[in-house]
């Protein structure tokens, strides 16, 4: 009797272990019997060097882009768990399946689309280039010649790539910050989208001048092709964020967090 018990209870436990280790996606089924999936959590990808959008916080990975991940975790019911990496990594991670969204501030473009879905649009914005106060720097033009910090992979490296200014000198670093750190010594200027070089300009007390002549450029959410339901999620939770205003406060709110001079 009694090795009948402990046999039962081994099995439980085995099954118990199995259904453990099946975790992030369960399958359970519906009124009309069709299997749909439960999420245990979303894997979030995110460069937390981009203030408001994604920094660090009381050794917190915060910003708009966890906001609004947070919501969609709430809204599919699930854990939300966060992986903090390089940007330009972010985009194979999401499309391999590593990782479920890629938040990062990302602008939305035809290339990025070919491995990836995007949410709808929640921020819009263009590239600033930041320079020490007193600089002879007054637009992109007067970057030829000078020693420019970009962030790797970004859409400001692309672009100023791209302009092929005569003498110029790229350096693609691994965030914006370590350019705002060599910015007057190593480097003229820094090129980066409008919030975070405003967000690197006020904690180290630098100039910003605006790009002129570029189309605006839409933040989305990166998404696995397979998830479409995390993409309905994020839709709907975007959608509802600019509508209720609580997109604007976060922006708001973050914005003047992350600007805080210590
Ligand atoms: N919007 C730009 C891009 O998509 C820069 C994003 C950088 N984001 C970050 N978390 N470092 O390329």
């Amino acid at each position: 009797m009694k090795k009948i018990i402990t046999l039962a209870l081994a099995a439980l436990l085995a099954m118990g272990t199995l259904a453990m280790a099946s975790c992030s996606k369960e399958e359970t089924k519906t009124d009309d019997g069709a299997a749909a999936e439960k999420r245990e959590k979303i894997v979030v990808y995110t460069n937390a060097e981009f203030a408001p959008f994604e920094y660090v916080a009381d050794g917190k990975v915060v910003g708009i882009d966890i906001d609004i991940c947070q919501k969609i975790a709430d809204e599919l019911g699930c854990e939300m768990e966060i992986v903090n990496t390089d940007f330009d990594s972010i985009i194979a991670s999401i499309n391999s399946g590593k990782g479920d969204i890629g938040a990062s501030g990302f602008t939305i473009n035809d290339e990025r689309k070919e491995q990836v879905n995007f949410s709808i649009p929640y921020y819009t914005t263009t590239q600033y280039i930041i320079i020490p106060k007193g600089s002879e720097i007054k637009g992109v033009e007067d970057l030829a010649g000078k020693n420019v910090a970009v962030q790797i992979g970004t859409t400001g490296d692309l672009i100023i790539t791209d302009m092929n200014l005569e003498g110029i000198t790229i350096t693609r670093l691994n965030n914006a910050y370590d350019g705002g750190l060599g910015l007057g010594t190593k480097y003229d200027a820094v090129v980066i989208d409008e919030p975070t070089a405003k967000n690197i300009a006020a904690v180290n007390g630098f100039d910003t001048v605006k790009v002129e002549g570029l189309e605006t450029e839409e933040y989305g959410l990166a998404i696995n092709k397979a998830d479409a339901d995390i993409l309905a999620a994020a839709d709907k939770v975007i959608a509802a964020m600019i509508e209720d205003g609580s997109l604007a406060e976060s922006v708001k709110y973050h914005t003047d967090a992350s600007a805080v001079t210590e």
